[in-house]
């Protein structure tokens, strides 16, 4: 029972030593990441969009130099997004509970989704299984292929609360 246990805690340790090189699908969600910088409150009141809610951006710091000047992303670079719920409140429109998170890391090895690992999470930060092609990268691709397929802008971090 006890070499069990030990076959078990050394796998865990396996596990997560190879996580700095993840495939898609096994990415984790990066632990911290609401210390980085953070975007604005964004609210996106049409209800046909995926982006219906509350939302904020965190981008970490090794990414944070391309993200003003449009150079290019270096490798590892993180965005985080967190949805939340928008409910109605007194008339007011107010931030409901968080319903999603996503992921985009630089990955040169992810060719398909042009240099970057696109991941979903629900909620609790576990992996939602999306596929990156099609639920993610066609659209950013639509809309950022000049831009290194990155949407959002720094602004919306200058004008941060
Ligand atoms: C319908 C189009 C669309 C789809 C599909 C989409 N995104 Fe985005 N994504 C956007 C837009 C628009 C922004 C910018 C939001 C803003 O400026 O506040 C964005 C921003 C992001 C950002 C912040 C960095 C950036 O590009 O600004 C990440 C990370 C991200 N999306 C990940 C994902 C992941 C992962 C998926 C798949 C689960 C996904 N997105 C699917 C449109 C999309």
């Amino acid at each position: 029972m006890r070499k069990l246990a030990a076959v078990m805690v050394t796998s865990v340790l396996l596990l997560s030593t190879a996580s700095a090189s993840l495939a898609v699908g096994t990415v984790l969600l990066p632990r911290g990441y609401e210390s980085w910088d953070k975007s604005r409150q964004k609210i996106v009141e049409d209800k046909k969009s995926l982006f219906y809610g509350v939302h904020y951006i965190y981008l970490d710091k090794k990414g944070m130099k391309s993200y003003k000047d449009g150079g290019s992303y270096p490798e590892g670079s993180r965005f985080v997004v967190v949805f939340h719920n928008l409910k109605e409140e007194g008339g007011k429109q107010v931030e409901g509970k968080k319903n999603m998170i996503v992921l985009m890391q630089r990955d040169k090895k992810q060719k398909e989704t042009g240099g970057w690992l696109f991941a979903g999470f629900s909620a609790d930060g576990k992996p939602s299984g999306i596929d990156p092609v099609k639920n993610c990268f066609d659209c950013h691709r639509k809309d950022a292929a000049d831009r290194q397929f990155v949407i959002s802008n720094y602004e919306d971090f200058a004008r941060k609360k």
